[in-house]
């Protein structure tokens, strides 16, 4: 099912088909796939082109799916397990040349995230990013660097019926998608 965005200006149609779904076939992503989304992901601009972003890949059947799943809270467990793939968004949150508090690490990991959403788009393949899970345990888990914050686990996988989903994921899976109108965020539009 497609979840196209209604805009209200001709915005382009990656952008538009790009959704958080929840429902995800068995079908495999493969660890190339896996690698061209992170490649894209990381010609995302950056400040100064530091490139303040890490991840963790992980495919099912490998152990560290299920480590990552382990971390996720309860909420997302039902649906997100149903994954092929999870990729945990981590920023680097301090500068290599003095150690001092990088603070654009969040914004270009965003950045970073966004593009590997767009490039898995155009691949047919869905990016569900999650805050919904205990960074502690991740760092934990996989002996994270203090400098390290993980920020995000997408879900990967290709889309599946809805009808797969139970409630409250089915609903929210057929809700139609909506923004606020741009005139209600532009601060000084004339
Ligand atoms: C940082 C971040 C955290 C999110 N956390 C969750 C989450 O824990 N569980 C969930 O189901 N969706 C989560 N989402 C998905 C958002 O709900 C979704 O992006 C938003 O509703 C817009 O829908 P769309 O991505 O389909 O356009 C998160 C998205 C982002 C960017």
């Amino acid at each position: 099912m497609m979840k196209t965005a209604p805009t209200q200006y001709p915005v382009n149609d990656l952008i538009r088909n790009r959704w958080s779904a929840r429902s995800f076939s068995d079908k495999e992503v493969s660890k190339e796939d896996l690698l061209t989304m992170v490649e894209a992901g990381s010609w995302a601009f950056s400040a100064s082109n530091i490139q303040p972003w890490a991840v963790l890949m992980a495919r099912k059947g490998d152990l560290d799916f299920q480590r990552i799943l382990n971390c996720l809270m309860p909420g997302n467990i039902p649906w997100a397990k149903n994954a092929a793939a999870f990729i945990v968004g981590i920023a680097k949150t301090k500068l290599e040349r003095d150690g001092s508090f990088h603070k654009t690490a969040e914004h270009d990991l965003g950045a970073f995230d966004a593009t590997l959403a767009i490039q898995a788009t155009s691949m047919g393949i869905i990016v569900h990013p999650m805050a919904g899970f205990d960074p502690e345990k991740v760092i934990a888990e996989f002996k994270l660097a203090e400098s390290l914050k993980p920020m995000v686990v997408m879900a990967v996988g290709y889309l599946d019926i809805p009808e797969k989903l139970e409630e409250p994921f089915l609903s929210r899976e057929l809700t139609p998608r909506s923004r606020k109108p741009v005139q209600d965020f532009i601060l000084n539009l004339g």
